[in-house]
């Protein structure tokens, strides 16, 4: 915690945290779900509305030629982050889910046939599951999940004879698995998925906030971003894509901007990222969005794993004081995320009665149903920590699970 700006300034930058939930301190223990946004993001994007507010990419007048700057300077700002070798290869999304969907609509439509083999891992969020199924069908491909080993890791070993089997067009990893915490070995699946001619997409979801993310370095094709998961607005997001794949790729929804020329005997398209950008984006998101990763930054990224690996070693020992409390998923390769389940009671009933603490917390399956399945559990109540996040959180939050257990035994 010494790196990190004193905690308790990094607290009062968020506004939603200085609140009380059932007459107690909220304890917001719920970041993997959705972070909660400091004051310069919110700066930000009422700053927008409020000086800039015009559409981008049309106008000559001085508002639009403000936002479009606003906007593409969050573009640069991204591939930074990320260190894609230019802003050309981020395309803005509403979040992760639809990065996936374009590439699996765009890429898998123009590029997967019958027999062809579409790799995802056990542990996928269903938003790097459903979108290959859905092409899958149209196009006779396969997905085909890849093993995991009851602690929560990769098998590479099994993934590795997967792609020797051929036809293996693409994989898809969660780079850090948001029910459980495991940061996946992303570089090596990538190694892995190239010898064997396949491409790699990399779910970012969760990754992004707590783990240093280097594209190039990691040697993925496809790298899905969400906003809200880093600081940032609701419903943005984005794509990395190699260039060369990206200009490959047919548009993904079609409408204004994303052409060049249009006429009923036929229409051009724009070059990437604009191909793939239809309509009046979600400009204040994008800046938003933008304004997250500068503050990460400002912080710094070393400083906030820092402060969290030290704050999940805390939890790590508080939770194992709660009798009849499982953590589920033990990869040493781990965020600050834990999955758990308890003797006395069913999730549901654990995350209702940690509200009446004021401690916020997400249950169920946490869109991984298969992953649920797989190590035997109908669903999870997890808790999942940021930034902000402090001893006195989960402190309230083991006070209440010790609640739990007097109320359900
Ligand atoms: C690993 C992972 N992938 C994808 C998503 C979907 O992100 P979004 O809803 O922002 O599109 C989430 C959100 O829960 C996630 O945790």
């Amino acid at each position: 915690m010494s790196k990190l700006r004193s905690q308790i300034d990094v607290r009062l930058e968020f506004p939603a945290l200085a609140q009380e939930v059932s007459g107690r301190p909220l304890a917001y223990l719920d970041s993997a779900a959705s972070t909660q946004k400091p004051n310069a993001v919110l700066a930000a994007m009422e700053r927008f509305y409020r000086e800039d507010n015009a559409n981008v990419h049309r106008g000559v007048h001085t508002l639009s030629q403000r936002a479009t700057d606003a906007f593409e300077a969050a573009r640069r700002t991204v591939a930074r982050f990320v260190n894609a070798q230019s802003e050309r290869e981020v395309v803005f999304t509403k979040g992760c889910t639809e990065a996936i969907n374009l590439v699996a609509a765009s890429w898998g439509g123009a590029n997967l046939g019958p027999g062809d083999r579409v790799l995802v891992s056990h542990m996928e969020h269903h938003a790097d599951i459903v979108p290959w199924q859905l092409i899958a069908q149209r196009t006779g491909a396969t997905v085909e999940p890849f093993p995991i080993t009851d602690s929560g890791e990769v098998d590479l070993a099994s993934l590795e004879a997967m792609l020797a089997a051929g036809r293996v067009k693409l994989v898809g990893v969660k780079h850090v698995c948001n029910a459980l915490g495991t940061v996946n070995p992303v570089a090596e699946i990538a190694r892995l998925a190239h010898a064997h001619g396949a491409l790699v997409l990399a779910d970012g979801a969760q990754a992004l906030a707590h783990v240093p993310v280097d594209v190039q370095a990691l040697g993925v094709d496809f790298y899905a971003m969400s906003a809200h998961k880093v600081y940032g607005p609701m419903g943005v997001g984005a794509l990395y894509g190699r260039a060369e794949l990206l200009e490959a790729m047919p548009p993904y929804q079609g409408g204004g901007d994303m052409i060049r020329t249009v006429s009923f005997e036929g229409t051009t398209f724009n070059d990437p990222p604009n191909r793939f950008e239809p309509g009046t984006p979600n400009v204040a998101g994008a800046i938003g969005f933008g304004a997250a990763l500068d503050w990460v930054r400002a912080v710094g990224l070393g400083a906030i794993a820092a402060h969290e690996s030290a704050l999940t070693a805390y939890s790590s020992s508080r939770l194992a004081e709660v009798p009849g409390l499982r953590v589920v998923g033990t990869a040493p390769e781990r965020i600050g995320v834990f999955s758990f389940v308890m003797d006395a009671a069913h999730p549901h009933d654990v995350g209702t009665v940690l509200d009446r603490h004021g401690v916020a917390v997400r249950t169920g399956h946490h869109c991984c149903m298969p992953l649920m399945r797989r190590l035997g559990v109908p669903a999870t109540t997890r808790i999942s920590l940021a930034a902000y996040s402090n001893e006195a959180d989960v402190d309230a939050a083991v006070e209440a699970l010790h609640g739990v257990r007097a109320l359900f035994t």
